[in-house]
Parts: C-alpha cells; structure tokens; sequence
C-alpha cells in the first residue's frame, strides 16, 4: 500500500497526491467527522465506533473528527451508511431535531462526513497575464501633489513609496482613489482591528509589517506550527496583501490603508490542505481577528464549478454567527481573475456566498480590467492592476517593495483594509452593517456601458462593477452614524418541482415562485439583502447553461452565463446561486427563474428543481433566531410543483463572456466588452404561466441522464448494473495505472538517488520532468480523467453518492495538482520568475 500510494501520488492522480504528506496519516487511517449531539462526549462515542478522537474541528462546536485504520476501511463505509440512514430515518420519523429521544449513543451523531484527503484545489488571485507598465503621462495634477505634500508632512509619512500608492492618492489621475487620507487625518488610522490574511503566509520580519504583526491572530496549517512564515519560493502573494492592509507608517515602502491596524497570517495555499484544516483556519482566532481577507479560490480557468465543503461552509456560517463576539467575522474574497475565460464569480462558493463581501477590480483609469470576473453576488470593485499600472505594495524581505501586485488579488485587501477603518471607528458594525454600508456608499462607474440597471431602491447595480468603486472616506463616514441593522431572518421556498426539458436556442424553460405578504410577515423579514436560489438542473455540457432570475419588480439577476470552455457532462447539482441585485426591493409578487440552453446542438438537459431563498434584516429582532448550520444536500425532499412554461425571453442576453483573447491589455475601455446586459430590464409579458404543467406535451423521456456518460457505450456493460460497471472499469484502470505507475516509480526513484539536494518538499514534487507525465495525461483525457475519478472512488471523498457533483472538484483539483507541480518544480529547482 506504501508503495501503492507513493506511485498513484507520483502520478499525479488527484486526492491521492497529499496522502503521503498529511498530517494525519490519510494513507494509514481513515477519517471522518462527527456532528454530535451535546449530550454525549466524543471519547464515548470514539469507544462506541472503537475509532480514535482525533480533535474538535476548529470552532465547531460539537464537531469532532475521528480515524479508524485503512484496513478497516468496508466496515468504515457501511458504518457511514448506516449512520446516514439512521439519520434519515429518524428525520422522517421525527422531524429534523431528534436529539435526546433515544438512548442509542449512535442517534447522538447529528450528522457524518468522510473526510477527503488534503488537496490543492485553491488559487491565488494572481493575474493571468501581466502588461508591460506603460510609461505613465507624468503631468501630475498639481492641486493633488500640493494635497499629497502637505497631508504627508500633516500626518508624518515618510514612507519611500507612499507618493507610487495611487490606489491611496491618485495625483495623475485625481479621484481615482480610496480618498482615505482625510480618515487619516481625523485620526482614523485602523487602531484596535485585526486582518487575518488567509494566504500564502505573512513576513513577519518586513520592517513594514512587524511593527502591526500580530502573532495571537496567526497560524501556519500548512506546516502546523504558530508562525505564517513564507516558505516556498513564490510566497509572497500575501505579504503583499498585507502590506495593502497594514504596512506601518515608517520609512519603509508605503503604508497600508489601515496603517495603525493590526496584521495576521494564516498560512493555507502553500500545501495540499483537507477541509477539516480549511475550516479550522477559516474561524482561526476568531474572536481575535475581526476580518479575514481571502485573496484565492477555485482556478479562475471558465471551466470549473467549485464550492467549499460542508465543514468550510458550516465554518463560515459560524464564523459570521460567534465570531468577533457575535458581531460576526468579516470575510472578504477576491472576486476571480477568470474573465477573460468566461468565467463568472457566481461558478465559486466562496464568492457567492451570502457571508462573503466579494471583491472585484476596477484600474487607475476606472476602466474595467479584462480579467475581473462578473456576476451578481459581486458587491463592489477595488483598485488593481490595468491602464499600464499596478499596486505598490510591500514584499517579502526585511525592506522589500513590490510595484507588480495585482489582479483581484490586490482589489480584495483594499476593501479588507476599508472595512478595518469601518470597523476602527464603529467597533460595533456586525458583518451586514459591512455590507450595508459598501452598498449604500460605493459609487458606479462608467454608468453608459450599458451594465447598469436601475434598482427600485434608487441604486444602481452591475454585474460587472456590483454597486461600483469603494469609497473608503464616504463609507466610513456614514458609518459612524450607521444605525444598526436588525438580525437576520430568512425565507426559504419550499423545493419547486420542475422536471422538464430544456429547449434549445431562443427559448428558455421559466418557473415561477410567488411570495406573499404573509409569508415575507411570517418569516419576519422586513427588508431584503441577498437572494440565494439553489437548484438542479442534468444536462450534457454544463458550460451550455444560463439562468436568470427576475423579481417582481423586473430586476434581472444573471444567475448564470455559458461558458464557452466548461463541457462538463454534468449540469448543476445542488448548487447555490447568489445575487445582491435584489437589495432593497420588496420581495412580494412572482420571482421568475429562466434556464435556457442557447446553443443547437446535441447537447442538452432537464431543469429538475429549484428553490428560492430569500435572506434580510428582521422585522422584530428579538425574536429572530441564527439560521441553523448549512446541511448537506438530500434529493429525497418533498416537492412543491412550480408553475413552469416555456418562454421566449429575446430580451435577455444569453451570454456575457468577454472575448476569447485573454487579457492582451487591460486598457481595453469597458465599452469594447460585449454587453449583452440591458440598462432596462424587460418584464416577461408575453410568457403565459399554465397552472396546470403541460408535462405530458413537454416532457420527453431524457435519454441521456448525465451518468451514462461515465460509461461510454461502446464498453462492454458485463451485463451489470452501472454501479457495478463503474467498479469493474475503475479496477481495470487501476491496475493498469498501477503498473504503469510502477515503471515510473522505479525511474523516478533512480533520478531521486542522482539528485543530490535533499528537498524538503512534497513527494509529488519530484515530478518536475514533465515528459514524465505526457504518456499518462496526453494519450486520453479519457483515461486519465477516469483514472482521477477511480481515486476518488478508493479513496472516497464523501459518503454522498459515488459520482455525484461532489467529486467533480477532484477533477478540477487534478488539473490543478498537475500546474502546481510545474510551479513548484520551477520554483525550487529552475529559475525564480516573478509573477506580477
Ligand atoms: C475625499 O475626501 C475629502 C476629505 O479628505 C472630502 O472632502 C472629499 O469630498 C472626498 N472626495 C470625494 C469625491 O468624496
Ligand atoms: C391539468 O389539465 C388536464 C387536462 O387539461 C386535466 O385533466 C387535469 O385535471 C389538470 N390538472 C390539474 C392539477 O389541474
Ligand atoms: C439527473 O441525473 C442523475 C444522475 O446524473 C439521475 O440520477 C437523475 O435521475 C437525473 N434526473 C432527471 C430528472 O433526469
């Protein structure tokens, strides 16, 4: 099995890769995580399951993981089974909340999930490409310089690159800035808050960061000791950050635009990292650090659909619900650098998630950079990179600068470092009033490029800018007389049932939900905030899809565009979509979703069901309860039928990529991207809502479900079912790839004993010769991406079913093991190249 495992890790397949480098021994045990019921202590339980307690997860509360040998590992499988049956069971019996009416220790496991092995699935928010600097018409507006000079001696910078930091003082190009030297000036410096970078690590020995460091707030997971320090070669990416945030006032490079705040590393990107370890860092110090400034996510390559685990999502929801002493952690994320791609922040459940202020960029001439992914969960835009220009920040090093900072990467921690103003002069904002008050003071832009819609509130909204640039001046000043807002209350629409095909070309297949008075009173809701819609659609190629969402009041919400580069043959199971365009508006009156698939071709689909979810400040605070802990999918739910009629929805664009050159320029004015978005949303007059579904007319058997594409047809079935099949084939390919990985192994082992330097690196870092790997990847995707799925089938990833969506990030996680390797060869063993 050593062996075994060694060479699947030297392949490279996905999952497999960390096992032999994890902290807890994945290659010898398995692991799972336990939600228990309060009554019971998980020593008791581990005697019960005769498994080891390995820990509480991070801040969860009752959350705890335990191990049972490999070897044990069909008796682990149905003990997971079982324990997810009984669940079931006892919900339909009794309703959700179950505890306390058995004496069963086992009906004390609220909830259970195998635990997948440490992987590489997150990126920094790097720029794709980066731009010559333009050399910059140098006539700087004079009126700014005098400003500039005087509120430097007035407030005592010296720093050597403060007069470069555009972002904070723009004197070429005047308004194009946080304007956040008045704060200063009254004093508003960022004392008393803390930034945890969530990153690549923190040099605490820069001269510019040491004096705001903060070691309480900071953890490195991936080497498991306290201090972040950047260890691999291109570990920089968030030191930079933190300079953004919280580089002191001194004479080293600029300042931060919280420059009196304080500072702290949580060191995640640089290894293979499982959820467990995620979602522990993610609530790192949580009544310590106030805001967690997230500059990474799924790879932004328009082809990847990814969300964070279970356990991350319940972190997050707890991170907002106890931390910061229930006033709730601010989590900030970098919208995605993926635009160029086609890709769309609401493909990442980091960015669309509810609890996360997403980020995106805006350059120093207010134009649109090419790499700034839209969508409609963005709710701002930050200053980065374009226009010739970039961010000036600090480095790794004692005394290091760094003029090539950028992408989203950079957008995100000038918001992070806003909200630590925000929060310097109202330490008592919860992690909606954040929300709040970047909706209410962020400003549009190029209000003509025809991507604004006018919202019933009076704001306007785009989903390429979300309510437009920061303001840090205008922002923190409303938010020193910002009233609070109420708790949280929600609606959730009962799972509509749809299960219709979807038509090809102009046609979309709408459904419809319709909110009450009553209800929006029952559910205590008094104003809108985010609108989430979760839904499942099958389809052959996914990147076909779009979906929008129209509320009552016609506002669009692009839930979801096609993207020309994701042919997965899988539609959207389960996933969550978010919007903030729906801010403000009554939610009352019928809420319309669209799934259309525009291209003619053989590929297509069936839109299953979805449901609406509304969240909003509580009309009666007090008797608002915290929304319970995200939960797993369970298709096994009770439906509501949906109206549902086929529409013609010529209105709406189908599809907002930008063009397929990826970022030549990043000058290109906003103007020169396709926009299909309308200023004016188009109310749906023409479409005719039978109430009673004409199913029998529309519905055609599918002959495609999306699994019969895991077998191709011309295989031999072995007269078994597909599960079976599936079992058989993954055999196969594992024995094939065993041996195959067997005579790699062995050369891989005679280049390891030439090599002289002893690395203190991944195993699957020895991979550097690429021809290593090209009879593997580059005979068959086919093969290959069988081989991934194989894996994760041994290894298994979650007690859900064997293929669903949920192992579709190994997939993704597998491309990116494999770039990551390249990285990391060039890093430590080539030439260093610096990515801007
Ligand atoms: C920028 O900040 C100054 C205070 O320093 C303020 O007077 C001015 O109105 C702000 N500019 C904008 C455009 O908000
Ligand atoms: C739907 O329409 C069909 C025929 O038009 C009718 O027989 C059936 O009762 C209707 N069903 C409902 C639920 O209204
Ligand atoms: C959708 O696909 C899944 C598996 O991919 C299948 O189990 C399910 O029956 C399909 N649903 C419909 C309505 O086609």
């Amino acid at each position: 099995m050593r062996i075994a495992s060694g060479i699947i890790a030297t392949l490279g397949l996905a999952g497999a890769v960390s096992a032999s480098l994890h902290p807890r021994s994945q290659e010898t045990r398995d692991f799972f995580a336990l939600h228990l019921d309060d009554t019971i202590s998980p020593s008791h339980i581990a005697q019960v399951l005769g498994a080891r307690h390995e820990g509480q997860i991070g801040q969860l509360d009752g959350h705890h993981t335990f191990s049972l040998p490999r070897e044990q590992t069909a008796q682990f499988d149905t003990l997971l089974n079982d324990l997810r049956t009984r669940r079931k069971l006892r919900r339909r019996s009794e309703g959700i909340d179950s505890r306390g009416t058995s004496d069963d220790p086992l009906d004390k496991i609220l909830w259970s999930h195998k635990i997948a092995p440490a992987r590489q699935r997150l990126q920094k928010r790097l720029p794709p490409v980066s731009v010559p600097y333009r050399s910059l018409d140098k006539r700087d507006n004079r009126q700014a310089v005098a400003f500039q000079t005087n509120a430097m001696s007035t407030l005592g910078i010296t720093d050597p690159i403060f007069r470069e930091q555009w972002h904070l003082l723009n004197t070429l190009q005047p308004g194009h800035d946080l304007n956040v030297t008045g704060l200063w000036l009254e004093g508003i410096t960022g004392k008393g808050v803390v930034t945890a970078v969530v990153d690549d690590g923190l040099d605490m020995d820069s001269n510019d960061l040491k004096p705001n460091y903060l070691p309480e707030g900071s953890y490195d997971f991936n080497e498991n000791v306290p201090e972040p320090r950047p260890l691999l070669l291109d570990d920089k990416h968030g030191t930079r950050c933190c300079g953004e945030i919280a580089a002191a006032k001194n004479d080293v490079c600029g300042v931060g635009v919280a420059y009196d705040s304080k500072i702290a590393g949580i060191r995640i990107l640089s290894k293979p990292i499982d959820d467990v370890d995620e979602a522990a860092a993610i609530n790192f110090a949580y009544q310590t650090n106030d805001i967690y400034s997230c500059s990474w996510g799924p790879i932004d390559d328009g082809a990847t659909m990814d969300a964070p685990g279970i356990l991350i999502k319940r972190a997050m929801a707890n991170g907002v619900q106890k931390g910061r002493g229930g006033k709730g952690s601010v989590f900030v994320f970098a919208a995605g650098n993926g635009a160029a791609y086609g890709d769309n922040c609401n493909f990442d459940g980091y960015t669309n998630s509810i609890y996360s202020i997403t980020v995106g960029a805006i350059d120093r001439e207010g134009n649109h950079p090419s790499y700034s992914e839209s969508c409609s969960a963005q709710l701002v835009v930050a200053y980065s990179s374009g226009s010739g220009d970039y961010i000036h920040t600090t480095d790794v090093g004692a005394n290091k600068c760094f003029s090539g900072h950028g992408g989203t990467s950079a957008a995100g921690p000038l918001a992070a470092g806003s909200a630590a103003l925000a929060l310097s002069a109202r330490p008592d904002l919860t992690w909606r009033d954040l929300q709040h008050l970047m909706v209410e003071t962020a400003v549009p832009v190029s209000e003509d490029d025809g991507s604004w819609q006018v919202l019933p509130s009076g704001r306007k909204f785009s989903h390429d800018w979300g309510f437009g640039k920061v303001d840090t001046y205008t922002m923190v000043q409303l938010a020193k007389t910002w009233e609070l807002v109420k708790p949280q209350a929600w609606l959730h629409s009962p799972w509509l049932r749809v299960h219709q095909d979807i038509p090809q070309g102009d046609r979309g297949l709408l459904s419809r939900y319709t909110v009450t008075a009553d209800q929006l009173k029952e559910a205590n809701i008094a104003k809108l905030e985010h609108v989430t819609v979760t839904m499942n659609v099958n389809h052959t190629r996914r990147g076909d899809l779009s979906v929008e969402l129209r509320s009552p009041a016609g506002i669009v919400s692009y839930l979801s565009v096609a993207r020309r580069k994701d042919d997965m043959p899988v539609g959207y199971d389960d996933w969550t979509f978010m919007s903030v365009a729906h801010w403000g508006e009554s939610p009352v009156g019928d809420w319309s979703i669209i799934v259309k698939d525009a291209d003619v071709n053989e590929y297509s689909g069936t839109f299953i069901d979805w449901r609406l979810n509304l969240w909003g400040e509580a009309v009666d605070g007090t008797k608002q309860k915290l929304h319970p802990l995200p939960d797993e999918h369970d298709h096994d739910h009770p439906y509501e039928d949906a109206p549902v009629a086929t529409t013609s929805i010529s209105a709406a664009p189908t599809k907002t990529e930008a063009p397929p050159n990826p970022g030549e320029n990043h000058d290109r004015p906003v103007n020169a991207k396709p926009k299909p978005t309308e200023a004016k949303p188009t109310p749906v007059e023409d479409v005719k809502i039978p109430t009673n579904t004409t199913a029998s007319e529309t519905e055609t058997p599918s002959p495609s479900a999306a699994g019969s594409d895991y077998i191709s047809s011309w295989l031999p079935t072995f007269g078994a079912s597909k599960r079976t099949q599936i079992w058989i084939y993954a055999s196969l390919v594992m024995i094939i790839t065993f041996f195959i990985g067997l005579g790699v192994y062995f050369q891989l082992q005679r280049i390891k004993r030439r090599r002289t330097t002893a690395h203190d690196d991944y195993e699957f870092e020895m991979i550097e010769d690429e021809d290593e790997m090209q009879p593997m990847t580059g005979a068959s995707g086919r093969t290959q991406r069988r081989g991934g799925e194989l894996y994760n089938a041994f290894a298994g990833e979650s007690d859900e079913e064997m293929f669903s969506d949920n192992d579709e990030p190994y997939r993704d996680g597998l491309a990116n093991i494999q770039e990551k390797d390249g990285e990391d060869g060039t890093s430590h063993d080539g030439p260093h190249h610096e990515k801007p």
